[in-house]
C-alpha cells in the first residue's frame, strides 16, 4: 500500500467515502489522491494532469468546475444555503422538475442517491401495504441501505428477515421476472431496477462497431426486446414495458432508477427513450454536476403518502434531513438542467462515445486483441471489457489502467461529460494505438507472470 493510501485507510474505513474510490479499484501508478479538478481533467499534488473518465462517479456531466453552475450554487450560499423555512429555489427547482416530465406531479429532495431509492421502496410498501422488493440483478448497485446491500455478497451486519425480502431478477429476461411474479403472487410491494443495461439496442442514424462478443453481455436474438428507436413498433415485445404493464396488472409499483441514465441518455432521462413511465422515478449524480442531490419523485397517488395535508391518513415519515433541500446543490441543479435543456451538451457526450467506441474497437482488433479489449454498450456510457478466455480478468484490467495511467488517462469505468471533445478522443485513441501492441506481448507471454503491486478487486466482494 502507498504512503497516502495508509494515511487515507488510517483515518477513513475503506479509505474514501465511496468504495469506487478506494485503492482497491485502481492500479499502484494511479494518483493516490487529487488536489481538483476544471473541465474533464484532475490534478494531483504535484500538479500532474489527467484526462479523467471517472468524472466524479459519473456525477460530472458538465466537466469540473463549470463556471456557470458554480456561480449560480455561489449565488444561493450568498443566500444563506440552509434557511429556515422552504426557500425559493426549493420551490422553483421542484417545478421545474416535474415541468419536464409528463409523469412526475410531486419531488423529494434528497442528498443521496441511496436515500432517494429507499425512500421509494418505502412509499411502496405503505401504498400496497406489501413487502417483497424485486430488484434488477443485472444493475450494480442501487443504494447503500440494507435492502439492497443484504441482496449482495456482503450480507454481513443485515438480518436475514431483511435479507429475505428482497428478490432479484434479469434485465432483458421477462421469463425470470415473471416467475418472480408467480412464485411470490400478491406479496411483491414494487420493482427497482434502471431503464437500461450494458447492451446496446439499436439507434437510428448512430453506426457503432459492437463486437460479437459483447452480446454475451446481452442475448443477440433477444436484440429487439429493450430497443428504442424513434417509431417504435408497439406491437413487439419490449421487456421494460412489459414489466412496466405486469407492475400494473399486479399493483405493484413500478420504480426506475435514473441516477446513472437521466441525463446523459437524454434530457428527459432514458424512460422517455424508452417510453416508459414509472410510478416512481430517482435521480441523482449528474443532475447538479457533481454537487450534491438526489431526487425522488413521481405519481401524487404513491408520493403524497408523505404528504401532511391530507386529513386522517395514517402518515408516511418520508425523506426527511436537514440538509436535503440545501441551496447551493439546488442552486447547481437548476443550471445544470438549463444548460442540458436544449439537448446540445448531451450530444456532445453520444458523438465522443461513438468516436472512442468505434476507434478503440478497430484498433483492438488491428492488434488482435478484441476478444480481450473493446468497448460495448451505449455511447453515452460505453463500458469497457478486459477478458481473457471471455471472462473478466482483473489482471488484464490492471494492466490496461497502469498503462493508460503511464499516458495521464484515468480511466476506471468510462463516464462521458459534454467536455470531452475531439481532443481528447485523438488524444485516447493515440495511447491505444501505443498500449495494445505492448500488452499483446505481455498476454502472449503470460499474465499471470507479471507481478502487480496492486489488483484491482471488484467491490462486491465478500473478503478483503
Ligand atoms: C443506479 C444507482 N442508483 C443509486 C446509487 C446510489 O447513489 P448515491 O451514491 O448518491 O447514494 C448509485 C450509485 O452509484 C447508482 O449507480
Amino acid at each position: 500500500m502507498k504512503k497516502i493510501d495508509k494515511q487515507l485507510n488510517n483515518v477513513i474505513p475503506g479509505g474514501a467515502h465511496t468504495y469506487s474510490r478506494g485503492y482497491d479499484q485502481f492500479s499502484y501508478n494511479a494518483p493516490g489522491i487529487l488536489k481538483k479538478g476544471k473541465g474533464c481533467y484532475v490534478y494531483d499534488n504535484q500538479n500532474k494532469k489527467y484526462l479523467d473518465y471517472g468524472m466524479g462517479l459519473r456525477a460530472v456531466i458538465l466537466g469540473y468546475a463549470n463556471k456557470k453552475v458554480n456561480n449560480s450554487a455561489i449565488k444561493q450560499i450568498n443566500n444563506g444555503n440552509n434557511l429556515t423555512r422552504p426557500s425559493n429555489i426549493e420551490l422553483e427547482l421542484a417545478n421545474k422538475i416535474k415541468k419536464n416530465f409528463s409523469y412526475i406531479d410531486m419531488v423529494k429532495f434528497a442528498k443521496n442517491s441511496s436515500n432517494a431509492v429507499t425512500g421509494a421502496t418505502k412509499l411502496a410498501r405503505a401504498y400496497n401495504n406489501r413487502k417483497i422488493i424485486l430488484r434488477c440483478l443485472d444493475h450494480p448497485f442501487f443504494s447503500f441501505d440494507d435492502w439492497f446491500i443484504g441482496s449482495t455478497s456482503l450480507e454481513r451486519g443485515i438480518p436475514k428477515e431483511i435479507r429475505n425480502l428482497t428478490k432479484t431478477f434479469k434485465f432483458n429476461d421477462i421469463e425470470s421476472f415473471k416467475s418472480l411474479l408467480k412464485k411470490y403472487k400478491n406479496q411483491i410491494s414494487c420493482v427497482v431496477l434502471e431503464a437500461s443495461s450494458f447492451c446496446c439496442p439499436d439507434i437510428k442514424g448512430i453506426k457503432i462497431q459492437n463486437p460479437v462478443q459483447a452480446f454475451k453481455y446481452g442475448n443477440p436474438n433477444k436484440k429487439s426486446s429493450y430497443n428504442y428507436i424513434p417509431k417504435q413498433d408497439y406491437r413487439k415485445p419490449h421487456f421494460l414495458r412489459e414489466v412496466q404493464q405486469l407492475c400494473k396488472k399486479n399493483n405493484i409499483v413500478f420504480i426506475i432508477d435514473e441516477t446513472i441514465t437521466g441525463f446523459r441518455w437524454h434530457f428527459k432521462g432514458a424512460c422517455y427513450r424508452y417510453k416508459i413511465s414509472p410510478d416512481l422515478v430517482i435521480f441523482g449524480k449528474a443532475i447538479a454536476n457533481g454537487f450534491s442531490l438526489a431526487v425522488l419523485a413521481g405519481k401524487k397517488k404513491i408520493m403524497s403518502l408523505g404528504s401532511i395535508d391530507t386529513l386522517n391518513k395514517e402518515r408516511v415519515f418520508l425523506l426527511s434531513s436537514t440538509h436535503g433541500a440545501e441551496m447551493s446543490s439546488l442552486g447547481a441543479a437548476s443550471k445544470t438542467l438549463d444548460l442540458l435543456q436544449n439537448g446540445k451538451e448531451i450530444k456532445k457526450i453520444w458523438s465522443h462515445g461513438v468516436k472512442i467506441i468505434n476507434g478503440i474497437n478497430k484498433i483492438s482488433k488491428n492488434n488482435g486483441l478484441i476478444d480481450n479489449i473493446f468497448l460495448f454498450g451505449l455511447p453515452c456510457s460505453p463500458y469497457i471489457a478486459t477478458n481473457i478466455k471471455n471472462k473478466n480478468s482483473p489482471k488484464l484490467k490492471t494492466l490496461l489502467q497502469e498503462e493508460l495511467i503511464k499516458h495521464k488517462i484515468l480511466m476506471p469505468w468510462i463516464s462521458i461529460s459534454s467536455s470531452h471533445g475531439n481532443r481528447e478522443a485523438k488524444y485516447v485513441l493515440n495511447a491505444f494505438r501505443k498500449i495494445l501492441p505492448k500488452i499483446k506481448k505481455l498476454i502472449k507471454k503470460d499474465i499471470n507472470k507479471i507481478k502487480f503491486k496492486n489488483i484491482v478487486k471488484p467491490v462486491f466482494r465478500k473478503f478483503n
